[in-house]
């Protein structure tokens, strides 16, 4: 399957959540099995042989394709989540969204030094909630390799902010 053809099973819902938004569903790509194998099969074919020992996946939409993507890769599955899920000592990063804030979270003794980390989420958009994820993994002395999403929208800023933080971003698809 080509990335045109997962791209066409992406759906695209007009003025969701809110007028002119354009709400791009990744739904219609879970359901149809070839497209999510294929999708989990790039990100695997991108990362085979290299020597990542873990996928960082961003609650809740990163963790179906960073948990896909560890099971084909053979590593661990490192979760970043939302406030108040994990226990004992915990790291924490608060990032900012359209309209207030939220939080992102991991382990404090999840990775180290010797960690080569992907991070991977469904979709980046204005690259908050992943700028908040590398902030994370960087207090923790893992080296990132990159941050990888099934979409990119690229009328926003999310790549460019990544870039500030000096972390290589990989899409299979953008709209
Ligand atoms: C969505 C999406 C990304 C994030 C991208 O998550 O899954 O994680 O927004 O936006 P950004 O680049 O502007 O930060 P959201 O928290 O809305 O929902 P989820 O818990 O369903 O993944
Ligand atoms: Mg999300």
């Amino acid at each position: 399957m080509t990335v045109e053809q997962i791209k066409a099973t992406i759906a695209s819902i007009p003025d969701y959540p809110k007028p002119g938004i354009t709400f791009r569903d990744i739904t219609p790509l879970l359901q149809d099995g070839d497209a999510f194998a294929a999708s989990i099969e790039y990100f695997a074919e991108r990362y085979r042989g290299s020597q990542i020992t873990q996928i960082a996946a961003i609650e809740a939409r990163g963790f179906i394709f960073g948990a896909a993507l560890a099971k084909a890769l053979n590593c661990g599955l490192t979760l970043l989540r939302k406030p108040g899920k994990l226990p004992g000592e915990v790291l924490s990063q608060r990032y900012q969204l359209e309209y207030g804030s939220d939080e992102l979270q991991i382990r404090a003794d999840s990775l180290d030094k010797n960690d080569h980390v992907v991070i991977i989420d469904d979709l980046l958009a204005t690259g908050g909630t992943v700028a908040a994820a590398v902030q994370l993994i960087e207090q923790t002395q893992a080296s990132i390799q990159e941050a990888a999403f099934l979409v990119t929208l690229d009328e926003l800023p999310g790549e460019q902010k990544l870039q500030q933080q000096g972390v290589a971003c990989y899409t299979l698809c953008r709209f």
